[in-house]
């Protein structure tokens, strides 16, 4: 997945491209260009040097002529050809005037260069992209204007795209177009924008549009207007936007995850408020599905990617519990290819922060369109994922900047947790007292977290003593299994060391051969009910020469025994625990890749939202 910017009009062009790609890079950072282009000259550089393209872009941006009005931006995560310069993007067609970015696949891209290349097209590159600079450059030389010259590209090319294009011979437009990959449209007096994401020009745009699936927008620097595939007039969704500049960036922090990470209490009270009436009813303003449809539900399914997955799982232990529905949890890029059963009754909830994974954004599609009732449960308001859902809860966590994904956790916790209680109260499977304390607990974590965000030193000091390690296990039981299997993807993905999540008691059955002395075992141990059975294999793993790790509760004396280290968190009740438990192995997991000089909100290979398949 890449982003992708645009600008027409702008008497800053450059300095607008570049600041947009720096907010893009959460998206891919393996290389970065811009091409300006103005009557008759189109102007282009790129760099690919890894985490710090844009920054080298930049550098080489230095030298550019002045005076362009109008250019387009790529920052890339490479999926077709090696991450160098040369597949770098904007890419050109032959005659060196159209210049065209795009972050997608396009699947036929073999067959079509194919073609192009027989009536006498030379490809520079080896992307899949390349294609698209040579079709509009073939419609072109039949006399098509810019915007028909894309629809009709567009019209023989498989795959998921968010394009723009722009051609010297009509300078002051940009044609762009979606599908599948995100695309907004932002606008100010005078200047028009394009983007993969709102944030990218926050600052610039007065209003923001979303383009959907199919749709081709031609931007002038008046306005925009916008068509379907077959050339039918369309109108773009304005977005709401409920954040600031400032939320989009550091806010004095040393980088974003240490933001984020400290942003979840606020987070949490942000996901909870105002979502119970007076009279105790547990409500979602934004939920748009019936109490009656909720009410018969008969089977949930949640499709989710990642940390949402983790968060997930946690929920089926809740909704099970609390609303005695049962409940399945698929991996979503699993979930479209295994001929999944939708009967009356099944209600489908896609989990994702972002809204736009595109294996999470498939799933929920295929369990549409086999008859299935979808929620999106979804940070970003108006993401893809929200919109096509039949109904939406919002996490409201605010923007997740960082790679690694902290606080969105925490809020999707919260936030299935709530629903469970919903339907625990629509189907009268626990009494209004014990929602009602229920309730309550849930509003009290969001101070519990803070707690233990006060004992951050004590964290990373033992990531300190454990710095020699390269092997870690998580281990937990009961909702303590998602919690570990979230601490062991935070360790892995932020320090590259191997790290694996396990249910406790699963360590026997094969896992326990590879304990030795030197490895580590991190336990998460607060769950009263499950204590004595984690202890014992703890003793297990002790005996075999681990290290332990043992994240306990504070009243808890006896986990010293097994223990080599300690992360103390407040007690809380059982189905709360993942929300409070995770903060140490977050900043455990950071204070690691920290040690390691590992660049903590831009993990290798890695891109905040992905979206190819
Ligand atoms: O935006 P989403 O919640 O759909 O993203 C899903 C995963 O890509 C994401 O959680 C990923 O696993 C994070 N890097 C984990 O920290």
């Amino acid at each position: 997945m890449c982003g992708i910017i645009g600008v027409v009009g702008s008497s800053d062009t450059l300095a607008t491209l570049l600041q947009g790609l720096q907010r893009l890079e959460y998206r891919g950072y393996d290389s970065a260009g811009v091409a300006l282009v103005r009557p008759g000259q189109t102007w282009r550089a790129r760099t690919a040097v890894g985490t710090e393209s844009v920054a080298a872009l930049r550098a080489e941006c230095a030298s550019a002529p002045s005076g362009f009005r109008s250019g387009i931006g790529h920052t890339r995560w490479a999926t077709h050809g090696a991450p160098e310069a040369v597949n770098a993007h904007p890419l050109l067609d032959c005659s060196g005037n159209i210049a065209i970015i795009h972050n997608g696949i396009i699947e036929n891209h073999a067959e079509l260069q194919e073609q192009l290349e027989a009536k006498g097209h030379v490809f520079t590159s080896v992307t899949d992209s390349e294609v698209l600079a040579h079709l509009i450059e073939d419609s072109r030389i039949q006399g098509l204007e810019l915007m028909e010259a894309v629809r009709a590209s567009l019209l023989v090319v498989r795959g998921a795209f968010a394009i723009a294009a722009m051609d010297a011979n009509e300078p002051d437009v940009i044609v762009a177009a979606r599908r599948i990959s995100p695309l907004v449209v932002g606008t100010a007096p005078g200047v028009t924008y394009l983007a993969s994401d709102v944030p990218a020009i926050l600052d610039r745009a007065t209003a923001f549009y979303a383009v959907n699936d199919d749709e081709i927008v031609r931007l002038r620097p008046e306005g925009f207007r916008a068509i379907d595939l077959e050339g039918s007039p369309v109108r773009l969704h304005q977005l709401s936007i409920d954040w600031d500049l400032e939320t989009a960036e550091k806010g004095g922090y040393d980088d974003f995850m240490t933001k984020e990470i400290n942003e979840q209490p606020d987070a949490l009270r942000s996901t909870l408020m105002d979502r119970r009436h007076k009279d105790g009813t547990i409500t979602f303003d934004e939920l748009r599905i019936g109490d009656d449809e909720l009410r018969d539900v008969k089977r949930v399914v949640l499709v989710a990617a990642g940390t949402s997955h983790n968060a997930a799982q946690v929920a089926k232990y809740a909704l099970e519990r609390w609303a005695r529905i049962s409940v399945e949890v698929d991996i979503s890029s699993e979930y479209r290819y295994r001929d999944p059963i939708v009967e009356i009754g099944t209600l489908v909830i896609g989990v994702s922060q972002s809204g736009e994974t595109i294996d999470t954004i498939m799933a929920t599609r295929e369990a549409q369109y086999r008859g299935a009732h979808v929620i999106a449960v979804s940070n970003i308001v108006d993401s893809s994922l929200a919109r096509e859902a039949d109904a939406v809860i919002y996490t409201r966590a605010g923007l997740e900047v960082s790679v690694a994904s902290t606080k969105a956790f925490v809020a999707q916790v919260a936030a299935l947790e709530l629903l469970a209680l919903r339907l625990a109260q629509l189907r009268s499977t626990l009494s209004p007292s014990d929602i009602d304390a229920l309730f309550l607990g849930l509003n009290a974590v969001g101070s519990q977290v803070a707690t233990v965000l006060e004992r951050r030193d004590r964290f990373e000091a033992v990531a300190h003593e454990l710095k020699g390690a390269r092997d870690f296990f998580f281990i937990g039981r009961h909702v303590g299994f998602p919690t570990a299997l979230e601490g062991a993807l935070k360790l892995k993905e932020l320090s590259y060391l191997h790290a694996e999540g396990y249910p406790a008691g699963e360590l026997k059955h094969g896992p326990l051969a590879l304990i030795e002395p030197g490895v580590v075992v991190v336990a998460v141990a607060t769950d009263p009910a499950m204590h004595e059975k984690i202890l014992s294999n703890l003793a297990e793993v002790k005996a075999r020469g681990a290290t332990v790790v043992a994240v306990a509760t504070d009243d808890d004396e006896s986990i010293a025994a097994v223990a080599d280290y300690v992360l103390r968190v407040p007690a809380t009740e059982q189905m709360f625990t993942p929300m409070v438990d995770i903060v140490p192995l977050q900043i455990f997991a950071y204070a690691m890749a920290r040690i390691l000089g590992r660049n903590v909100d831009r993990p290798r290979n890695l891109a905040k939202t992905v979206t190819v398949e």
